[in-house]
């Protein structure tokens, strides 16, 4: 039964656990507890090894919780098949990598297309028209044509956000957008992406190491050592508790010069 709720996604006390080589537990995510509703922009900090990447694969659907439960759209995913899983991860979740991930020897309409082969009735009947007002959106639609290998790295994440934004995705993920970018490159393509995620409605979830990127969420956690944690606001005494994340309150990277450090958080 669904129930009513503007809610996404909800994690209730959410553990990850695996098994190391010698049999030892190793516990990479701790109770996370985290609730994202519709138009939320959610920033996720923390430094290498903390769990991130784990974490977004739980969001994603691509990996179950240890304990604890993952709620998409107020369904528990918990026991949902692993194709009910893929359907609603295909139909609701959009990914965006910091490698842009785009197929090589396809075009950029080819690339934004992909999704929508595995939609069906009218997403799939006009899947050309669609992935071009997308490319549109993201302003390359001039350059529908041309093979990934042309274009440049923030014309490559903009033909990935296009592609990850095409069948309307309910939450859109996003692991370190900007980490292959330069910092104007990077603000450019993040304040796009919050842009066209708000226009359409989603959730979208910025997992970052870098603190302008995360500057521009309206809420901030922190995950240190699996374990998340609210912050009131950015910056400050916060962060600083976290080793290799800068303890100073920054801007938008998109109010930065452009000499500034492209990652004060790394
Ligand atoms: N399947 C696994 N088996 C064993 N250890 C794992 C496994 N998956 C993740 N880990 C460990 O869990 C910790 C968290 O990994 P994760 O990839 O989530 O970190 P991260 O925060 O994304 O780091 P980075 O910023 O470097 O990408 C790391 O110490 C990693 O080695
Ligand atoms: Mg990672």
């Amino acid at each position: 039964m669904r129930a009513v709720t503007t809610s996404i996604l909800r994690l209730d006390g959410v553990t990850r656990t695996v098994e190391l080589p010698d049999g030892a537990a190793l516990d990479i995510l701790r109770g996370v507890d985290l609730e994202v509703s519709v138009g939320d922009h959610v920033s996720i900090v923390g430094r290498s090894g903390s769990g991130k990447t784990t974490l977004l694969n739980l969001l994603g659907l691509l990996d179950k919780p240890t304990s604890g439960s993952i709620y998409f759209d107020g369904v528990s995913t918990d026991s949902l098949s692993s194709r009910s899983r893929d359907r609603t991860r295909g139909r609701h979740v959009g990914f965006i990598f910091q490698q842009f991930n785009l197929l090589a020897g396809r075009t950029a309409l080819e690339n934004v297309v992909t999704p929508l082969l595995y939609a069906s009735g009218k997403q799939f009947w006009r899947r050309e028209k669609l992935a071009l007002e997308m490319l549109d959106r993201v302003g390359l639609g001039h350059r529908a044509r041309s093979m990934p290998e042309t274009l440049s790295g923030g014309e490559q994440q903009r033909v990935a956000i296009a592609r990850a934004l095409v069948r309307g995705p309910r939450l859109i993920l996003a692991d370190e957008p900007t980490g292959a970018l330069d910092i104007e490159t990077g603000a450019t393509v993040m304040a796009l992406l919050d842009d066209v995620a708000e226009q359409s409605g989603a959730a979208l979830i910025t997992i970052t190491h870098d603190i302008n990127v995360a500057a521009l969420a309206r809420r901030h956690y922190r995950l240190d050592r699996g374990v998340l944690s609210a912050l009131a606001e950015l910056g400050g005494a916060a962060l600083g508790a976290a080793p290799g994340i800068a303890s100073v309150v920054s801007p938008p990277a998109a109010l930065l010069p452009s000499s500034a450090p492209k990652e004060l958080a790394r």
